[in-house]
């Protein structure tokens, strides 16, 4: 494996994004900490030393739809988890892994254009493990650490992701086989068809509705005047 690593960095994604010319497709670049880590919607992300915090650098040949590399890594770091022995291992919409309602792990995935087309992935992936967790965020997130009750290993756990990945990519990420990879991801989800919920919107608006249908990029919801709405980007509220 292609891993660069680092104690400290401002964000494993932004080391990438910057350095693409360098990094073949398959690079990992880890950190132990991150000074300016950050999430979806540009929210800042506590990247203290003990949680396990990477990006994989993704330059595809054939399948250059960001939202299949989101699925695979997200569905990655869920069975891991499962495999570890975790109950109650969830994806919230869009790529969040829950445990319970608690959020254990968060998925950041930026597609670099030249042109038009998408000339790489870079998939961020934070996931709390012995880190403390900041008093701010202690009722909505949880760590392994809290859930199995010792110390784990970053390197066992990120080899353990990694080769999750690999695997997903190798079997899922050609043509004609989507399908099979939205049911692994479907069959994780927290929230899924016929289930109510409540979206935040990124203005702020909440939107109350049964979900209709969900994939990776929207979900539809169906309020209770019978409209259905579709959307892109927000937030389930639990
Ligand atoms: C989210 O939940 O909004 C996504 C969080 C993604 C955090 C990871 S940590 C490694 C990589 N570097 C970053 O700056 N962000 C991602």
């Amino acid at each position: 494996e292609n891993i660069v690593s680092f104690s400290e960095i401002d964000s494993t994604n932004v080391y990438a994004k910057n350095n693409l010319d360098k990094l073949p497709s398959g690079t990992v670049v880890w950190a132990l900490s991150q000074t300016s880590g950050y999430g979806r919607h540009n929210s800042f992300w506590y990247s203290n030393k003990g949680g396990l915090w990477f990006s994989i650098v993704f330059k595809p040949s054939l399948i250059r739809e960001p939202n299949e590399y989101t699925k695979v890594v997200s569905v990655a770091v869920a069975e891991t988890m499962i495999k570890m022995g975790i109950n109650s291992v969830g994806i919230k919409w869009p790529n969040d892994v829950l445990i319970g309602k608690r959020k254990v792990a968060g998925i950041l995935t930026e597609a670099i254009f030249s042109g038009i087309s998408v000339n790489a992935i870079v998939v961020g992936v934070g996931i709390n493990v012995n880190n403390e967790l900041p008093e701010e965020i202690r009722q909505i997130a949880i760590s392994l650490g809290m859930v199995i009750n010792k110390h784990i290993s970053l390197e066992m756990l990120l080899d353990k992701v990694l080769k999750r990945v690999e695997f997903l990519r190798k079997n899922y990420l050609i043509r004609g086989k989507n399908r099979y990879l939205t049911r692994r991801w479907k069959k994780y989800l927290a929230f899924a068809e016929k289930d109510e919920i409540t979206v935040s919107l990124p203005n702020g608006e909440k939107i109350t509705g049964i979900i209709n249908s969900i994939t990776p990029s929207s979900l539809c919801l169906e309020r209770e005047d019978g409209v259905i709405l579709e959307i892109n980007s927000g937030e389930i509220l639990l």
